[in-house]
C-alpha cells in the first residue's frame, strides 16, 4: 500500500516512486490534505513538461515530475518533499523575492535568468526560463506555487558563442575592408607617383634638350661679343635663367629616376659619419643628433652626392618639423629585405636600412600620401620647394631601393631608406671618411644662396670645414650684412644665379666697396665666368665636392693674406 497514492497514469515513473519513498509522504499519509494538492500533484506527475510545485507558504514542500529530474543533477537525492529553500539554498537569494511574490498572489516569470548553481559540488553559471504561478484554493487563498521551467544554459552558451563568432567575423570583415581601402589608397598613390614620374621625366628630358640649345648658343655668342657693349647683360640674364631652369629640370629628372648617376662603392657608415657636421649644422644647435652606426662595414654602390643630398634633405625636413628644437636619430642596420611599401612588392636580398627618426610635428594622414610628389610642400613660399623628398624618392628608386615613412602626428616621423648592399670591395674607403683637414676656426664665411635646399647643403658644408657661417638669401641682404660689419667676414661664397641682383654683380659691388674681402662664386654654368676672365673671381663649379670647397676657401685666404 502506497503511503500517498495519487490517480496517476503511470505509477512506475521515478518521480512518483520518489514521492512515495519521501519522508513527507510518510509524514502526511494520514493527514487530510486538501483535494487540490492531490489534483495538482497528479496533474504534474502526468505532465510531459518539466514542472514543480511548492506547497505551503511556510514549509514550501517541493514536488516535481519526471520531466524535471534532469535539472536537479546531484540535488535529486532527498529533494522530493523537502523544503524548497533547503534544496535550492545555493540560488535562494536570487529567487526568494519572486517566490514570496508568487505566494502573495502575483505571477512572475523570467527569461534566461543567470543563476550560479551548485549541482555537483562546483558552482557553475546556468541560465533558466521559468514562471511562478500562484495555486489558488477554492476559498481564494494561495496555498502553493507552480513553476514551469526549462534550462537554457546550453542555448545561452551557444548563443554567446554565436554572438562572439558573428562579432569576430564582423571584425574580420571590417579589417579586411580597411585593409582593402588602405591597399587601394596605396595603389593609387604609387600609380600617381609613377604617372607623375613619367610625365615630369618626359617633360624635363625634352626641356633639358632645349636648354642645351639655349645655353650652347649663349656660350657661342658671349666670347664673340664686343667688349664693353652694355647689351652683354642680356646674354648674362639668359645664361642665368637657363641655369635656374637647368637646376629645376635636374631635380625633376631626379624624381623621375632619369638623372645620370655615378655610382661608387663606399661604406655607408663612413658615408653617414662624413656627413655628421653638415647634418648637425643643418639641424641647428638645439636639435640633438644621435647616430647608431654599426661596427661592421656596410658597402653600398651608390651615387655618393645623391646619397648625401638625400640625407641632408631629410635632415632639413626634420629641422623644420621640430621647429628647431628636438632630436633626430640616425640608425643604420643591415636587413634581409624590404617590406612591401606603397604596393611595391617586398624585395629580397641584403639591404641597408637607414632610419632617420625625428621628434617633430609628425605628418597628418591626408598629407602623408603626397609628400613625395614634386612641388608638394606645406611650407611657406620660399621656405619649401617641395622637391626635397622627390629627390629622395627618385634616388632610392633609381638605386633599386625603397623609401618608407611612418609618422605619428604630434610625436614625430621616421623615414627609412632601403638601399641594396653590394659585395663589391670598397674603392677608396679612406678618402671617403674624412674631409681635408681644414681649420677654419675663427673665420666666418658669408654664404649667399637663394635656393633653400642648396643653402642647407652649402651652409652645412662650410660649417663642416670649421668655419662660422652667415647665410644671406639674396644679394641685397648680403650687402646689408656687409654694411652692418664687413670686417667679421673672411670671404663671401655666393651663388651666381639669383633673383634680383646676381652673384656676379654682388661680387663686383664687393670689389668696389670692400676691396680686401675675397669673393668665391659658384655656378652650374662656368662658361658665363670662365669666358669673361676679366672678372677674376674664384669660381667653384656645381656640383662641388667638400674638398674642392675646402681648397677654394683655403686659397682665397692665402692669396689675400687674410
Ligand atoms: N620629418 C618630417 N616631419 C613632418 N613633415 C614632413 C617631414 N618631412 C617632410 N614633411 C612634409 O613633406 C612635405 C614635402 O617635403 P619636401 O619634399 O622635402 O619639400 P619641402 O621641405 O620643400 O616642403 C613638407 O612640406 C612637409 O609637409
Ligand atoms: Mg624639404
Amino acid at each position: 500500500m502506497l503511503p500517498f497514492p495519487l490517480p496517476v497514469t503511470s505509477p512506475a515513473q521515478l518521480a512518483y516512486q520518489l514521492l512515495q519513498d519521501s519522508d513527507w509522504a510518510h509524514a502526511h499519509r494520514d493527514l487530510d490534505l486538501p483535494v487540490e494538492l492531490r489534483t495538482v500533484l497528479s496533474m504534474i506527475m502526468d505532465s510531459p513538461e518539466p514542472l514543480w510545485i511548492a506547497w505551503g507558504a511556510e514549509e514550501k514542500a517541493f514536488f516535481f515530475n519526471d520531466a524535471y529530474l534532469p535539472f536537479l543533477g546531484g540535488k535529486l537525492h532527498g529533494a522530493m518533499g523537502n523544503r524548497l529553500d533547503v534544496v535550492w539554498a545555493d540560488v535562494w537569494a536570487d529567487v526568494a523575492e519572486a517566490i514570496d511574490d508568487a505566494f502573495a498572489g502575483r505571477h512572475r516569470s523570467f527569461k534566461n535568468l543567470r543563476l550560479m548553481m551548485d549541482r555537483d559540488g562546483t558552482p557553475r553559471e546556468t541560465f533558466w526560463t521559468f514562471s511562478y504561478s500562484p495555486l489558488r484554493m477554492a476559498h481564494g487563498g494561495v496555498a502553493g506555487i507552480i513553476c514551469a521551467v526549462t534550462e537554457q544554459t546550453e542555448q545561452v552558451a551557444e548563443r554567446d558563442l554565436h554572438v562572439r563568432q558573428v562579432a569576430a567575423i564582423t571584425q574580420e570583415a571590417r579589417e579586411a575592408h580597411l585593409e582593402l581601402v588602405r591597399a587601394r589608397e596605396q595603389l593609387r598613390q604609387s600609380q600617381k607617383l609613377e604617372a607623375m614620374g613619367q610625365l615630369t621625366g618626359g617633360v624635363a628630358h625634352d626641356f633639358n634638350n632645349l636648354l642645351q640649345v639655349i645655353t650652347g648658343s649663349v656660350d657661342m655668342l658671349l666670347p664673340a661679343w664686343p667688349a664693353g657693349d652694355p647689351k652683354v647683360k642680356f646674354l648674362h640674364a639668359i645664361s642665368g635663367a637657363s641655369e635656374r631652369a637647368a637646376r629645376l629640370t635636374a631635380q625633376l629628372l631626379a624624381f623621375s629616376r632619369r638623372q645620370s648617376l655615378s655610382p661608387e662603392v663606399f661604406d655607408a657608415g663612413d658615408g653617414v659619419r662624413a656627413l655628421t657636421t653638415i647634418l648637425a649644422t643643418v639641424l641647428g644647435e638645439r636639435v640633438a643628433l644621435r647616430m647608431a652606426l654599426p661596427e661592421r662595414r656596410l658597402p653600398v654602390l651608390l651615387d655618393r652626392s645623391q646619397f648625401d643630398t638625400a640625407l641632408i634633405n631629410i635632415a632639413a625636413n626634420a629641422r623644420d618639423a621640430t621647429n628647431g628644437t628636438g632630436e633626430v636619430t640616425i640608425t643604420l642596420e643591415p636587413v634581409a629585405g624590404v617590406p612591401a611599401v606603397r604596393m611595391a612588392g617586398p624585395l629580397k636580398g641584403p639591404f641597408l636600412a637607414i632610419h632617420i627618426r625625428d621628434s617633430g610635428a609628425g605628418i597628418e594622414a591626408d598629407v602623408l600620401g603626397r609628400i613625395f610628389e614634386p612641388f608638394f610642400t606645406t611650407k611657406a613660399v620660399g621656405a619649401g620647394t617641395g622637391l626635397g623628398l622627390s629627390q629622395v624618392f627618385g634616388f632610392v628608386k633609381q638605386s633599386e631601393g625603397e623609401v618608407d615613412v611612418t609618422s605619428v602626428p604630434g610625436y614625430g616621423t621616421t623615414f627609412t631608406l632601403y638601399l641594396p648592399l653590394t659585395d663589391q670591395p670598397t674603392e677608396h674607403s679612406v678618402d671617403m671618411t674624412g674631409h681635408p683637414p681644414t681649420d677654419g676656426a675663427g673665420r666666418t664665411i658669408l654664404v649667399v644662396e637663394d635656393n633653400a635646399d642648396v643653402a642647407d647643403f652649402a651652409v652645412g658644408a662650410v660649417a663642416s670645414l670649421g668655419y662660422g657661417v652667415v647665410l644671406a638669401r639674396n644679394a641685397e641682404s648680403a650687402l646689408d650684412e656687409l654694411r652692418k660689419d664687413a670686417a667679421r667676414f673672411h670671404a663671401v661664397f655666393s651663388d651666381v644665379v639669383m633673383p634680383g641682383v646676381s652673384g656676379l654683380d654682388l661680387g663686383l659691388a664687393i670689389r668696389v666697396n670692400y676691396p680686401r674681402l675675397p669673393v668665391i662664386l659658384t655656378s652650374g654654368y662656368s662658361e658665363l665666368l670662365s669666358k669673361n676672365p676679366g672678372h677674376g673671381f674664384r669660381l667653384l663649379k656645381k656640383p662641388y665636392s667638400l674638398k674642392q670647397l675646402a681648397d677654394a676657401l683655403a686659397s682665397v685666404e692665402t692669396s689675400t693674406g687674410v
